[in-house]
């Protein structure tokens, strides 16, 4: 990370995990052991559901609460979908756009394109997910499937809109494998990712943007993921589950401003 030019964010990723009631336990006992420091920021990405629950109970807290998806379209007969106005008067801050997960299920890269077109419109912060396949890596085509999954989610994203982009490299092969990228393996895609956003857009929204690594990060390598220049912090999924592992990484986030 590089605290002098862009934010650290910590950001947890629920999936299909916990109730509403589960929600609100889980909130009352992070809030009793949350870290006082402010050195990065913090998001929660919580089910649907979950999200009144989530907001309701860290609403006096630095905690932004998310939504894991939502649909590219402002209303209409889409049974089922939740569009990203609905997700900002719920209180959601951050919206998780492309997770592999979904992309699994489907979802086209057009289909990242225009819901983070429609996440931004409604000012929401989209965290937007690449990443590449375990025989994608060994075909040795990362880079170039990398660089397509960026330019195509980030088409039609004006200069003043990628500000408020966060991008998020989880190699599909490291998602709860508890396999995790070698803090160079991540340095080297993460820092391929800035080099993409520099062509598309300048040397200074590269700089200033926010690259998340996820895939099995969790308490013990975390500060050494993190102590990367280019990893400007995680996206979580299992480790988000339990309070105290989370503050932790929350905690391995601390580190010297260089
Ligand atoms: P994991 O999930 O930390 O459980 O590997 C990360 C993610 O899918 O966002």
């Amino acid at each position: 990370m590089n605290r002098k030019y862009r934010k650290t964010l910590i950001a947890g990723n629920w999936k299909m995990n916990k109730t509403p009631s589960q929600t609100k336990e889980f909130m009352t006992q992070l809030k009793a052991i949350m870290p006082k420091g402010r050195w990065c920021d913090i998001a929660l990405c919580v089910p649907a559901v979950c999200i009144p629950a989530a907001v309701r109970a860290m609403r006096e807290t630095r905690v932004g609460i998310g939504a894991e998806n939502c649909n590219a379209n402002p209303s209409g007969a889409y049974t089922g979908e939740i569009a990203a106005d609905m997700l900002v008067d719920a209180g959601c801050k951050y919206v998780i756009i492309g997770h592999s997960e979904r992309r699994a299920m489907g979802e086209t890269d057009a289909d990242v394109n225009a819901k983070v077109l429609a996440a931004l419109n409604e000012g929401l912060i989209p965290i937007v997910c690449c990443g590449e396949t375990l025989e994608q890596r060994d075909a040795d085509v990362t880079a170039e499937h990398i660089a397509m999954q960026i330019k195509l989610a980030l088409q039609g994203v004006s200069e003043e809109k990628i500000r408020k982009v966060v991008i998020a490299y989880e190699p599909i092969w490291a998602i709860g494998t508890g396999r995790t990228a070698t803090p160079e393996q991540a340095e080297e895609v993460c820092e391929h990712i800035r080099t993409v956003v520099r062509k598309l857009y300048s040397s200074k929204h590269a700089r200033a943007i926010t690259i998340l690594y996820g895939g099995s990060m969790n308490e013990k390598n975390a500060y050494d993921l993190l102590a990367q220049p280019d990893i400007d912090g995680g996206l979580i999924g299992g480790a988000s589950l339990v309070p105290e592992k989370f503050v932790q990484i929350i905690e391995a986030a601390n580190q010297p401003v260089m």
